[in-house]
Order: C-alpha cells, then sequence, then structure tokens
C-alpha cells in the first residue's frame, strides 16, 4: 500500500479478521534494497507476531536522515524485487510511501532529538543523521501502530537511539533486536555494499577481521582491544577509518582502560567512497 488510507485500512481488516489474543502486530522498517538481513528481520517478525499476527514492512528512503551531499539520490532503489523479497519471507503487508505521504507539510518543524547519543560517533560524522532516524521511527510507528517493532543490531547506535527514544518518550512499543547477518566471508549485510567494486569489497573485509580480532583480545583488557583492531585497520591501506570505539552498550560512552562488563567495538570507515558500519560484542572480564 502506498497511502496513508490503503494502510489504515489493510491494518483495520487485519483488527476485524478476529485474531488471537496473543497474535500481535510486527513491524520491520526498511530502506529497501532489501537483502538476506533485512529478510531476517521478517523472520523474527513472523515469530514475533504468532501464525495469525501481522507483519508489516515499511519501506522508505527517509530524506530527514541524510546529509548534503550524502548518497540520498544515489540510494538503491528497487521496490518490485523488494516486494517481491518480502512475500516469500512472510510478510503480510507492505507500505512504501512517497515523501509527500509521510511528510505532507514538507520538512518536519517538531522534531525528535536523539539528544547525546545523536551527537557522538555517528552524530559526530553524520550531524543530525539520528533525529532524522528517531522521527520517521516515531512517525511510522504511529502510522503503522506495531506491538513490536524490530530493528538490528548492525546498526547498533540506532537500535540504542531508538531504545531510548521509547524508553525516554513512553512510547508503548516493543523493540526487538535481531543479530547481524553477514556474508560467509564476514562482511556485514548492507544495502551499500552494492556500491563496492570487487577490490573495495576485499578491502572491506578488514572491518569485520578487526571487530573479530578485537573481541578476541578481550583478555587483554579495553586497551588491547582497541590496538588489536586498529592495527588490522590501519594495515589495510584501502579502508580509512572514520571511527573505532569500544563503548558502553546502553549508553555509548566510551569504556574506562579498566573497564569490565559488556561492551560494544563499533567502527566506521570509508573504503573508496563508501562509508561502511560495523559492530561486534565484547565481554570484558
Ligand atoms: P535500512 O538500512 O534499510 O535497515 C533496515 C533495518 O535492517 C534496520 O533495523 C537495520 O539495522 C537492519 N539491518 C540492515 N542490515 C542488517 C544486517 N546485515 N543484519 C541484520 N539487520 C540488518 O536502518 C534503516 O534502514 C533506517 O535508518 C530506518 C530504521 C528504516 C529509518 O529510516
Amino acid at each position: 500500500v502506498r497511502t496513508r488510507v490503503e494502510l489504515h485500512d489493510a491494518l483495520a481488516s487485519w483488527t476485524l479478521s478476529g485474531p488471537e489474543p496473543t497474535d500481535r502486530r510486527a513491524v520491520v522498517m526498511t530502506m529497501g534494497a532489501l537483502h538476506a538481513g533485512h529478510v531476517r528481520l521478517v523472520q523474527a517478525a513472523r515469530e514475533a507476531a504468532g501464525p495469525t499476527g501481522q507483519v508489516v514492512v515499511t519501506i522508505f528512503v527517509n530524506p530527514l536522515q541524510f546529509g548534503a551531499g550524502e548518497d540520498l539520490d544515489r540510494y538503491p532503489r528497487d521496490l518490485e524485487g523488494d516486494v517481491a523479497t518480502l512475500a516469500s519471507a512472510g510478510a503480510d503487508l507492505v507500505f512504501a510511501p512517497t515523501p509527500d505521504v509521510v511528510y505532507p507539510d514538507g520538512d518536519p518543524i517538531v522534531r525528535v532529538s536523539a539528544g547525546r547519543v545523536g551527537e557522538v560517533l555517528e552524530g559526530e560524522s553524520r550531524p543530525g543523521h539520528l533525529d532524522g532516524v528517531l522521527t520517521v521511527v516515531l512517525k511510522l510507528m504511529h502510522l503503522t501502530r506495531p506491538d513490536v517493532a524490530l530493528f538490528g543490531e548492525k546498526d547498533a547506535q540506532q537500535l540504542l537511539a531508538v531504545r531510548r527514544m521509547v524508553r525516554d518518550l513512553d512510547v508503548d512499543v516493543e523493540v526487538l533486536g535481531v543479530p547481524t547477518v553477514r556474508e560467509a566471508d564476514g562482511l556485514a549485510m548492507s544495502s551499500r555494499n552494492a556500491y563496492l567494486s570487487d577490490d573495495e569489497r576485499a578491502s572491506a573485509l578488514a572491518l569485520s577481521r578487526a571487530l573479530r580480532a578485537g573481541a578476541e583480545a578481550a583478555d587483554g583488557g579495553a586497551p588491547a582491544v582497541l590496538e588489536t583492531a586498529s592495527g588490522i585497520l590501519n594495515g589495510e591501506s584501502g579502508v580509512e577509518v572514520d571511527y573505532l570505539a569500544l563503548v558502553d552498550p546502553t549508553t555509548v560512552d566510551p569504556v574506562p582502560a579498566d573497564f569490565s562488563g559488556p561492551a560494544l567495538l563499533l567502527v566506521a570507515a570509508r573504503v573508496g567512497t563508501t562509508r561502511l558500519i560495523d559492530n561486534q560484542a565484547v565481554d570484558l572480564a
């Protein structure tokens, strides 16, 4: 469905179909150009929704979360292919609005702020990005009214920001995180991988390699994790690191050198003109 009225009618007809009390509406939000990572989210949504529950997928390339000079205009789009993928993945409904449907009055005046979470790491490289993400996520939650919404751990800071928004603003939606889906060689799946040449794709493997090696160096504490990971990244000439950080997974604050407990190792890097991100849980004893 493409319009608010079509969406409203499709949601209402599921409610009228008399779902079981345990059935839920599960929503997966995407920007399309779907890959196996998105499909995993839809499968997890199917499980979360229950057998006669409703799985709704949104496809919307949200202009509000792209900065000037970013890839809004060349972001890959394939609505027909995506709908076919989603049908076989078990989605019940696809909401694919145009910008004027989501933003009928043009750019919204009132927006959601990710606060401190939106100012570090991704926020430092992409100012306003997470505010744009949260604004559209909240709007899509209001439009699709999910019981549960699923987000990938691949975009760890986004997931954390969504969790914080739901908590801080009392949004009545359960947020579920889904582990990162990777290619066989470790590269985290991303719609932006389509931009990579063969050589760049080979260089891009340094990201997941560095994260894995970093996590394996956890016995040496936080400094060893960061040194190991940055050693691998710096050894790959095709990779220009934007940030590498070891953070507290609930606040995105960098962990101190003597930190013990669960931490998150995050990387962003440019490979050619393509900006890639990845992350990995690290258990610091
Ligand atoms: P998009 O990049 O299309 O991603 C949609 C969802 O798929 C996000 O929750 C993302 O974390 C998840 N995802 C992407 N690659 C994944 C992978 N390899 N493994 C597991 N999950 C993966 O993220 C966005 O769109 C947008 O910011 C959005 C939330 C839709 C708001 O516009």
